[in-house]
């Protein structure tokens, strides 16, 4: 069901004395708010106090319609202001279309550039307030806490103490002289430290893969990565993929927990090695935003992760969940926070709401699509007007296993294949004997036999009796009856494992093409097709092009995008707005489900044989 938008125009106020910025617009459902809306589109209002209608700044003067006038307007802006039109962004809802005129920043809010280029605007959730309070007088008898939450609304701050931060707080403001540092957590406070400690502020983004964990240790105060690091998941022992993870989960509580302290561990162990590259530690690192896969997110809680496994595929959340450090084991400040980003659906989880965030997809006009390549194949197409999401299950052929000579992207691996008159290999590792093939490898090797000839474009290898004169014929052998070609001693490709791989591609094809359908767009219509996942960032966009697994689009407008989750997790730490935005992208994005859809089967059919190469002049 699509719904219905509404517009809203911003437009700088004063514009005559050289605005800022154009006029913006977006198209936002009834109800968000103006202040939201901005977000969307990435234009900065005035704020300290995150949208919960404290600070005052973030005003905007409402043309043409008066809009109702809440509580916080009244508190925060005088009667000529609401008279004139100003509301608080924050508050005011569009429930019609709107144009506003936005008052131009006093400062200019400082950047990191994240994702693909993008100029993210540093905000974020975690800030740090240095104050120097009045000590009580017997004339001034207020509480620890009012002084301090007094002091911090000055600021334009609100503030919720927990009884966990109060137990220290007596002590540290009198050790101190009252010259303290505040630490909020959006509106958490999160410590008070004795002195000015703003310069030392960290948070990690975190993407829990399946397979691989990389952490990124943040500078919240520059936006800048002070080091990573990555692992493999301690989970491996009880299993390479999701489903296998979970069918360990089933045996029971004990098993999902042992799961959860096993990523919690691989977790805390990239915590360590961050902080040691980096010379931080635990004290001045408030918060960890996470992303991952549903089954990952669950198991990182300790939920059972076992709905996602069976129909009708509902998992026991999807939503983003914010609990405290303390709470998951976690080796950063105690009372810190552990934020996790939405899913989709349970096969399009948070990593890939942050691949999203991070390519700007869903808020650019450019119609793009994005798809990370794994056992399931997620796939996003659209652009802001209009952006569609899906999974599809491709099997394990892209991770190198199901295929004969397969093996995970390690040393020893063919990730690359050229063919000519001769064979050109690249194996990880450099000058290492090849052992075996892995994904890239595997997508590489049959793009090229595609491109020499020696399979068609239903798949059939051909044989040496097939082609006696090709330069490659000896390469074609057979073993054990099947037919193979011979990459290297030892290492070949069967008949068998370019089916796998054909059901694989094809697989993720039509989930493309369905959304296509859906869209009502075809090939001419894609501006960029975005490779993400940790495999995406090593296949050969060419490769994948010939293969047919994406859409056949200009070489140059298949773009690898890294680990785009990461960056998005590390986005969404940074700018608490893009934070938001991510929090909103569930309800922005239309999730299909493809199982049980009629024509997922009749495309799946059209799209199993590899495209027909053009002759070779
Ligand atoms: S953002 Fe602070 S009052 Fe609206």
């Amino acid at each position: 069901m699509i719904q219905r938008k509404l517009e809203v125009v911003y437009q700088p106020a004063g514009r005559a004395q050289g605005a800022n910025f154009q006029d913006r617009s977006t198209r936002v459902p009834p109800g968000t708010t103006l202040f939201s809306a901005a977000h969307w589109i990435g234009l900065p209002i005035d704020s300290t106090c995150g949208g919960r209608g404290t600070c005052g700044k973030c005003k905007v003067r409402v043309l043409g319609t008066q809009l109702d006038v809440t509580t916080a307007d009244h508190r925060e802006l005088r009667q000529d202001e609401i008279a004139a039109g100003w509301r608080l962004s924050c508050q005011a809802r569009v429930e019609e279309d709107l144009t506003v005129e936005v008052p131009q920043l006093l400062r200019v809010p400082k950047a990191a550039t994240m994702g693909l280029g993008r100029l993210v605007i540093l905000d974020p959730n975690v800030r740090k307030v240095y104050l120097e309070l009045e000590p009580p007088a017997l004339h001034d008898q207020r509480s620890d806490v009012v002084r301090l939450r007094d002091a911090l609304e000055v600021e334009g701050h609100d503030m919720v103490a927990d009884v966990a931060v109060l137990r220290s707080l007596p002590s540290t403001l009198r050790a101190s002289d009252f010259k303290i540092t505040a630490v909020l957590a959006g509106e958490h406070l999160v410590a008070v430290e004795p002195g000015n400690t703003t310069d030392e502020c960290f948070g990690i983004a975190f993407d829990v893969g399946t397979t691989t964990l990389v952490g990124t240790l943040m500078n919240l105060r520059t936006g800048m990565a002070a080091a990573v690091h990555s692992t493999l998941n301690g989970q491996a022992p009880f299993g390479a993929d999701v489903i296998s993870r979970i069918s360990h989960a089933m045996n029971g509580e004990d098993s999902v927990r042992e799961l959860q302290a096993a990523v919690v561990r691989t977790m805390n162990q990239v915590t360590a090695q961050l902080y040691a590259e980096a010379g931080a530690g635990p004290d001045r690192t408030y918060e960890a935003v996470v992303v991952g896969n549903v089954t990952m997110l669950h198991l990182l809680f300790g939920v059972d992760p076992a709905p996602i496994a069976v129909m009708p595929f509902a998992p026991a959340f999807m939503e983003p969940v914010a609990v405290k450090a303390e709470d998951v084991g976690l080796h950063i400040h105690p009372h810190g926070y552990v934020q996790t980003l939405p899913a989709l659906g349970a096969y399009v989880g948070a990593d890939i709401v942050a691949g999203v965030l991070a390519t700007n997809l869903a808020r650019e006009d450019k119609l793009r699509v994005f798809v990370d390549v794994g056992t399931n194949g997620e796939i996003v197409l659209g652009n802001a007007q209009r952006t569609l999401a899906t999974a599809a299950p491709a099997g394990p052929a892209f991770e190198g296993s199901q295929i004969k000579c397969g093996m995970r992207a390690t040393d020893g691996a063919i990730e690359g294949v050229q063919l000519g008159d001769r064979i050109d290999l690249q194996v990880i590792g450099g000058d290492v004997k090849p052992a075996g093939i892995c994904g890239s490898g595997l997508v590489d090797a049959v793009a090229q036999m595609l491109v020499v000839g020696v399979l068609d474009h239903s798949g059939r290898m051909a044989s040496r009796a097939d082609l006696p004169d090709h330069p490659l014929a000896d390469r074609l052998i057979e073993v054990d009856g099947v037919r193979a070609f011979l990459l290297a001693e030892g290492v070949y490709l069967t008949q068998r494992d370019v089916r796998e791989l054909q059901f694989a591609k094809g697989s993720i094809a039509t989930g493309i093409r369905v959304l296509m359908d859906i869209l009502g767009v075809t090939v001419g219509d894609i501006d960029e097709i975005f490779l993400g996942g940790s495999f995406g960032s090593y296949l050969n966009p060419e490769s994948a092009k010939i293969i047919g697994l994406v859409p056949p689009v200009d070489v140059k407008r298949i773009i690898a995008v890294g680990n785009s989750a990461g960056e998005g997790a590390k986005i969404a730490l940074l700018s608490y707005r893009e934070r938001q935005v991510a929090f909103e992208l569930p309800s922005r994005l239309e999730y299909v489900e493809l199982s049980g859809r009629t024509d997922f089967n009749d495309t799946f059919v059209e799209v199993l044989a590899f495209p027909v190469m053009e002759p070779v002049s």
